[in-house]
């Protein structure tokens, strides 16, 4: 059984969660843990995690939402870190794709969610697009674990991530025909990753361009599964296995 560790799943773009679950359980996937990153979709994911047993949620806000973000909404989000479907908190971090206007309100964010997890003693999953080296500096000021979601770095980047303690995150990229990820697959091994999807985006090829879903999962890791020359139950097992640890879902 998969476990996708990284979804996230709202009504705007899901008509039919119902579905979405009953689907997830027809195609191997025996947990899901979606990501509440705004203050809306927090409020939306703690209901959907009261509703279904096998979805859990990360809560945490993202680096877009670092304008938007005042006292109020951080004492909303560290009200909630104790309910016992909150398993993480993220995706968290830093975003210089769209320039670095609001850097310094972005970094204050990012540190203030990585008290949180020391205080709450709660993994983190990590959002880090066009500024590896300011997140790879602010997360050794912290003791925190967690998963470096969506990873797109090179084997060195790997390297430093995974000495930290970290998870790399592999979803639908590595089916992509032009993207490198199976190196650093190759060359860090099982035990250092976990799968997701990042639906509704990231769409795994053959389904690149459709809305992507967590039913997806087995494609990643049948693609893994090849790469490695490992039994698709074998990659099923040992990621399950180090998202269950990180997240403590046993
Ligand atoms: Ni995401």
């Amino acid at each position: 059984m998969f476990i996708d560790t990284h979804c996230h799943l709202l009504i705007e773009d899901y008509k039919d969660i119902d579905l979405v679950i009953k689907e997830n359980r027809e195609n191997g996937i025996s947990k899901i843990i979606v990501s509440g990153c705004s203050y809306e979709s927090i409020i939306e994911s703690l209901e959907l995690s009261e509703k279904y047993e096998d979805l859990f949620i990360t809560i945490g806000y993202h680096p877009s939402e670092a304008k938007t973000t005042d006292n109020n909404r951080l004492l909303f989000l560290e009200s909630k870190l104790k309910n016992k479907k909150v398993v993480g908190i993220g995706e968290i971090g830093l975003d210089y794709h769209y320039g670095k206007e609001d850097e310094k309100l972005q970094k204050n964010l990012f540190e203030h969610q990585l008290k949180l997890a020391e205080k709450y003693q709660l993994p983190v999953v990590i959002h880090s697009r066009d500024a590896t080296m300011d997140t790879i500096n602010i997360l050794k000021k912290y003791k925190v674990k967690g998963i470096i979601h969506c990873f797109s770095g090179s084997i060195e980047t790997a390297k430093i991530y995974i000495s930290m303690g970290f998870l790399l995150g592999i979803g639908g990229v590595i089916t992509f025909k032009n993207s490198n990820l199976y190196k650093v697959v190759e060359n860090v091994g099982l035990e250092h990753i976990v799968l997701e999807t990042d639906s509704p985006y990231l769409t795994p090829e053959p389904f690149r361009g459709k809305q992507n879903s967590s039913k997806y999962i087995p494609i990643i890791g049948e693609k893994i599964s090849n790469l490695l020359n490992i039994p698709v139950e074998e990659v099923a097992r040992i990621t399950s296995n180090n998202a269950s640890n990180i997240f403590d879902l046993n």
